[in-house]
């Protein structure tokens, strides 16, 4: 096997591209495509948003010390690359784009978008100015998922979020679901019972 060596660069795939959600208090909320998103802490729950200082959503997030992640269905994705190319500086982003703010658990002013599938909403606990982006890490304090997603036990099915992955540039539909944690190890049973609800 052969590897052609690339100039080092943002080639980590896939990744999410999200809708992240922020307000200042009394004024008109915004949304910002984000694709340099990821978990970074388990307990306490936490994520990471990279964001150039340049965007209209930087300085809010900066002031205000929160934002929402709102995951991205194949539903929301024309208006996830929309709010990517166009800024809160011209527009009033969830008029245009029929977002619905919904006022969340934990947030002063940022409001989760209830027409995306479930939304993260986190308190910065730090940021680290990394370069070209301010990486703003935040505590999830508060999560929301729509019951459309819950099967009957409860459980959140995946398969009708219908989420979208981002591949350098591109976007993707997620297919079929491959395994499972652990299912490496699984017991022949639990391998064929698991897999079978994972449909
Ligand atoms: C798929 C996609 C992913 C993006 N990821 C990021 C990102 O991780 N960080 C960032 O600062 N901008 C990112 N952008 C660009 C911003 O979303 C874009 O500049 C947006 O217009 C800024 O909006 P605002 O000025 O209302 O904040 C991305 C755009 C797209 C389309």
């Amino acid at each position: 096997m052969a590897f052609v060596n690339l100039n080092p660069g943002t080639l980590l795939a896939p990744v999410p591209a999200v809708l992240v959600s922020c307000a200042r208090k009394g004024e008109k909320p915004n949304a910002v495509t984000i694709a340099w998103a990821g978990t970074v802490n388990s307990d306490p729950p936490m994520c990471s948003i990279s964001v150039r200082p340049e965007r209209y959503s930087h300085d809010i997030i900066e002031e205000t010390g929160e934002f929402v992640i709102n995951l991205c269905g194949e539903e929301n994705l024309k208006a996830t690359d929309w709010c990517g190319v166009k800024s809160g500086r011209d527009f009033d982003k969830f008029k245009e784009c029929g977002f619905t703010a919904l006022s969340v658990p934990g947030m002063e002013a940022a409001p989760a978008i209830a027409e995306c599938p479930i939304y993260l909403a986190c308190k910065v606990k730090k940021v680290e100015r990394l370069g070209s982006h301010d990486m703003y890490i935040g505590e999830i304090v508060s999560m929301g998922v729509s019951d459309k997603l819950l099967d009957e036990s409860g459980r959140i099915d995946y398969s009708k979020a219908k989420l979208v992955a981002y591949n350098h540039g591109a976007y993707y539909a997620l297919g079929d679901a491959l395994g499972f944690f652990g299912y490496s190890v699984a017991a022949p049973d639990v391998l064929e019972r698991r897999m079978a609800q994972l449909k």
